[in-house]
């Protein structure tokens, strides 16, 4: 589907951000773990975190609907056949985290996924593994993996990058392992799995950026998914840079681990307050209102890029309306994600407008650019591309139109309508 985004006047209003992703694909794969019922409200209706559902059921997990977005696992049956294949889609955190549970069980599995997340690098979670005592059999470290699973010896492991999926993946490992599994990362990534296996009664204990963890049986337990940060980036942004805006994102996910958008955008003088924070199943979540702003630059580097790592896109896009130049560095793993994200950003920017530079770890903006538009883009397969051009196109003078913008469905399927509803 493409899409023609026209320039518009104002965003008014307020929306209930859906269910976090990391979250959804979390709760979904703890609770196949429990050997028990477990029911999870919120759970995310993108494609990825369905990728993650379809893999319990097909790992013997009984998955219902018994509400709109609420789901009911039953785990007592899974985990029983000695060979598995496991189709991941688009999702690198299925791939990544499953590989940690299912090389730590006696059986073989095979992960394979599309044709992007075939491409993407898996030597990240396959060393560690095999260090673990894991056996794999891939072609260059890329999916399709086959993972020759079994009892596993618990590792002291320095990740080379900031990286959850990497960690999770180490710790699912640890979880089903005898002795003390600890992964230690440059800078702390999202926390979300040591939180949620805390929750359901995990032995694991984080010490700054540091976490141990030992075998342990999980409880079964309900689980409620706050919305996401990544998905409010969206709107945050449209709602700091589009004029005569003033909206409230309701239900925000605010882990500290994830804001790093809301630090930046603090720096960068937008009018932004937090509303409402309480605490959810161990996660911090609050209403945030935003409205149009007069932006200052920034430069974005070290220990704070894994708190937005996902959100650099559209953060280019906040940057090419700040009066002055905004530096990304550091984010050199931007090119590993969906798409190569600093080459893809800055090919489609440029053709829009934006006075954007690409860097080997990231890129530098020169703001602000009165945005043309009037061209045609691509999203090279990648969700956060679409959305983010999307926004771009809300302040071109020009309509833009975006090819294949049926991508968001990867985590964000609500996105347009919901976008509407502010116009
Ligand atoms: C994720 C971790 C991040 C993030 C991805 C989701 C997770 O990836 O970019 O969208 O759920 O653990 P990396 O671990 O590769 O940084």
């Amino acid at each position: 589907m493409n899409l023609t985004v026209n320039k518009s006047k104002g965003l008014k209003g307020e929306v209930v951000i859906p269910a976090d992703k990391s979250i959804s694909h979390r709760s979904a794969m703890f609770s196949a773990l429990t050997e028990g019922v477990c029911e999870v409200e919120n759970f995310s209706m993108g494609a990825d975190c369905i990728s993650t559902l379809n893999i319990i059921k097909e790992l013997g997990c009984q998955v219902d609907f018994i509400a709109d977005k609420h789901i009911r696992i039953d785990s007592k049956n899974a985990f029983k056949k000695d060979r598995y294949k496991l189709d991941c889609g688009n999702s690198g955190t299925s791939m990544r985290l499953f590989s940690g549970i299912l090389a730590s069980r006696d059986m073989e599995s095979t992960l394979f996924g599309d044709e992007s997340l075939s491409k993407r690098p898996m030597k990240r979670v396959i060393l560690p593994l095999e260090l673990m005592g894991a056996k794999f059999k891939h072609n260059d470290y890329k999916a399709p993996l086959i993972i020759q699973g079994g009892e596993l010896f618990p590792i002291d492991y320095k990740t080379p990058m900031a990286s959850a999926q990497v960690k999770s993946c180490i710790l699912l490992a640890g979880l089903n392992t005898y002795g003390e599994t600890k992964v230690t990362e440059p800078y702390v990534s999202r926390d979300h799995t040591e939180r949620m296996l805390k929750y359901l009664g995990a032995d694991i204990v984080c010490e700054g950026v540091t976490a141990k963890i030992k075998k342990s049986k999980l409880e079964p337990k309900s689980l409620k998914v706050c919305g996401d940060i990544s998905s409010a980036a969206f709107f945050l942004v449209a709602g700091a840079i589009v004029p005569n805006s003033d909206i409230i994102l309701k239900n925000v996910g605010l882990n500290p681990t994830r804001t790093g958008i809301i630090d930046v955008m603090q720096q960068m003088n937008a009018d932004i307050e937090i509303l409402d924070k309480r605490v959810e199943c161990n996660e911090e979540v609050g209403d945030i209102r935003i409205k149009t702003s007069d932006l200052k630059p920034v430069t974005i580097e070290g220990a704070i890029i894994p708190r937005l790592i996902d959100e650099l896109p559209v953060i280019a896009v906040l940057a090419s309306q700040a009066d002055g130049t905004t530096v990304v560095k550091d984010a050199g793993d931007l090119r590993n994600k969906e798409s190569d994200r600093i080459k893809c950003l800055v090919n489609e920017l440029k053709k829009i407008g934006v006075n954007i530079e690409e860097t080997p770890d990231g890129f530098i903006i020169e703001g602000k650019t009165n945005l043309i538009g009037g061209s045609e883009v691509e999203c090279y397969h990648d969700h956060r591309l679409a959305m983010s051009l999307y926004v771009a196109g809300l302040v071109c003078e020009q309509p833009v139109m975006i090819n294949e913008f049926q991508w968001v469905d990867v985590s964000f399927p609500e996105f347009l309508p919901m976008m509407q509803s502010l116009f």
